[in-house]
């Protein structure tokens, strides 16, 4: 690997960063519901919210979250169903699993107080580098870096570095790096300053404000008209493609629902019966009569492409009115799918059909 520019704990940019971005972040820190106070349970659940979704998105589910699960008592006690559509829609739903075996995890070892140390928290379920970080600074004012990809893009650009920013060492150096700066007293401020800077200054893809920056004078990458160019990820490999055919299979006011198997893409979780391929009416209707389903029509409904991470789901989808309800489905009525089922979003385009349907 290319030899770091922030390897070096007396890097010049990153050491004069600290009191302009201070002084910066005190006048324009955005109003949050998680930054109301330093509770550790309110900072870990936003932090494991905010990884892979925008800040826009989260703070309704976070508020909602805080209504029903005020405390790590309640989260532990939780039913999984409860907690899953409370997270309905938030995806990596393994994230929402792993808070609530945190919380049983802090209430048996730690009598429900969240640890302090660093080590302890990462420990946790669902906690790695990052989140411990952003947790033991904002809550507990521990110099320890919060490293997420906002910050990784910070660092590269006040620092010029232009390797792989993809790498995986390049967080832990980055960390490193922050670590030498960090102010004694100001651990939380300097933390959320960094993200913030992330996520409202200096912003990914299209241009950044750099004109705005508080420290676009101590910035390479600024300095040197390379901020475009900078972080640089080395590409990934495309995202699979699947076909899907999804069946909505309805009978009287009821639909049906399966549990996909656990672990692996959306393990454990509720889905409409589908199948692998693109399906034509023939071969959908062979698959009814393998699942000892009576079939009073089958009609070609919508299509919808889901993405996921590595994965892009092409589904095609038929409404079945059925005669019979086979025990190896969940049937369940409109009220009970709003109200009680967390169904994936790649599947959330069919439940508005089938709710259109009854409508008709
Ligand atoms: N992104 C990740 N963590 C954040 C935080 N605490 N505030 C705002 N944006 C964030």
């Amino acid at each position: 690997m290319k030899k770091t520019v922030f390897e070096n704990n007396n890097n010049p940019q990153l050491c004069g960063i600290v009191q302009p971005l201070l002084r910066w972040y005190a006048e324009n820190a955005r109003v949050l519901p998680w930054r109301e106070n330093t509770d550790p349970y309110r900072v870990w659940v936003s932090e494991i919210m905010l990884q892979q979704t925008q800040v826009e998105t989260v703070t309704p589910y976070f508020d909602r979250f805080m209504r029903q699960f005020p405390d790590i008592q309640s989260l532990a006690h939780a039913e999984e169903e409860a907690l899953l559509k409370v997270w309905e829609g938030l995806g990596y739903y393994t994230r929402a699993r792993n808070l609530q075996k945190a919380a049983r995890i802090i209430v048996q070892k730690y009598a429900g107080r969240f640890p302090f140390s660093y080590d302890e928290i990462r420990a946790l379920p669902g906690i790695g580098a990052y989140t411990a970080g952003a947790v033991a600074s904002i809550c507990f004012g521990q110099p320890t870096p919060a490293v997420d990809g906002n910050v990784v893009r910070v660092v590269a650009r006040l620092t010029g570095y232009d390797g792989d920013t993809a790498h995986p060492k390049v967080k832990e150096q980055i960390a490193a790096a922050l670590r030498g700066v960090y102010p004694a007293s100001q651990s939380a401020d300097f933390t959320q300053s960094l993200m913030e800077l992330g996520a409202t200054v200096c912003l990914p893809r299209g241009a950044p404000k750099c004109e705005s920056c508080p420290v676009n004078s101590l910035c390479m990458a600024y300095q040197t008209g390379t901020q475009m160019a900078i972080p640089v990820k080395v590409s990934k490999k495309p995202r699979k493609k699947e076909q899907k055919t999804v069946l909505l299979l309805c009978c009287g006011d009821k639909i049906a629902l399966r549990r996909r198997e656990a672990g692996g893409l959306l393990g454990g979780l509720w889905e409409f019966p589908n199948s692998d391929g693109s399906l034509t009416v023939q071969e959908v209707r062979r698959i009814l009569d393998w699942w000892h389903i009576s079939v009073v029509s089958v009609a070609e409904s919508v299509r919808k492409k889901h993405i996921f991470t590595h994965i892009e789901w092409d589904m095609s989808s038929y409404i079945i009115i059925c005669e019979n309800m086979p025990q190896d489905f969940l049937w369940v009525t409109r009220e009970t799918l709003e109200k009680q089922i967390a169904l994936p979003s790649a599947f959330q385009a069919f439940r508005r059909v089938f709710f259109c349907t009854l409508a008709d």
